[in-house]
């Protein structure tokens, strides 16, 4: 049978990283989550001084470091979860920290960036039998995926999502903090002139604010089966 490509699109802590993930897991497809790359990209140029004096990425000396990351993703482990690796070095806690988080955005509208990892989740994908999430999947790096979702919830409920997720791995945060960032990313993310967070035409909507994770599961798999009936026999 055909192995597809599925587009997992939308707002950031919509849960589409969650979805993805277990559908993946259930179909015996790759998962990869996009934002990882994005974010280990930021992490990489926090952690080399590639910033201005107000503390800003330097999106020239990025873009011209761009030959020297490497980023690739280490089996499930334990956890269920493949960990992000940058150069070789698991960085899948640090790329989730809020200071990551405050800068990846201005990096992800960079189009140096952009093309480089657009290329790099093409040849991930190139196979099929993936599920990929992230904000472009759909409308740029897959436009041709058999399956697409955009995925939205209300900002506050998002934030809240995130703050939980926050809280519960030790770190000290507050949640105006954590809703500001969220809006913040919202607005960078749409309104970037390069691949901006758009719903694809030919994707199917869900908004997951009063869906627990097996309601979830159980409509993305039953997106999944009509797609497989629908392509999997070609
Ligand atoms: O999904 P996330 O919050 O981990 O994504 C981190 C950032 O990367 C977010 O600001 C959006 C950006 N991103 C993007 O521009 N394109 C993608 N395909 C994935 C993420």
């Amino acid at each position: 049978m055909k192995k597809l490509t599925i587009a997992i699109d939308g707002y950031s802590s919509s849960g589409k990283s969650t979805m993805a993930r277990r559908l993946a897991a259930a179909a015996g497809y790759r998962y990869i989550d996009s934002g990882a790359m994005y974010r280990a990209v930021t992490l990489y140029a926090l952690d080399n001084g590639l910033t201005d004096a107000d503390g800003n990425i330097d999106s020239d000396a990025l873009a011209a470091a761009l030959a020297n990351i490497h980023i690739d993703f280490s089996p499930a482990g334990a956890d269920g979860r493949q960990h992000t690796l940058l150069n070789g070095h698991d960085v899948e806690a640090e790329i989730r920290s809020l200071r990551v988080s405050e800068h990846v955005s201005p990096v992800a509208a960079i189009p140096q960036v952009r093309h480089a990892l657009t290329e790099m989740q093409r040849a991930l994908g190139c196979e099929g039998g993936i599920v990929m999430d992230g904000r472009d999947i759909g409308t740029t790096v897959f436009p041709d995926a058999e399956l697409k979702i955009f995925v939205n919830a209300p900002a506050r409920t998002r934030a809240e999502r995130r703050y939980a997720e926050l809280k519960a791995s030790g770190a000290d945060v507050d949640f105006d903090d954590v809703l500001a960032n969220v809006e913040q990313r919202d607005h960078i993310d749409e309104t970037r002139a390069e691949s901006p967070l758009r719903r694809a035409h030919d994707a199917i909507d869900l908004d997951n604010s009063h869906m627990t994770i097996a309601e979830q599961d159980a409509w993305l798999s039953e997106r999944f089966r009509e797609a497989s009936r629908r392509y999997g026999q070609d």
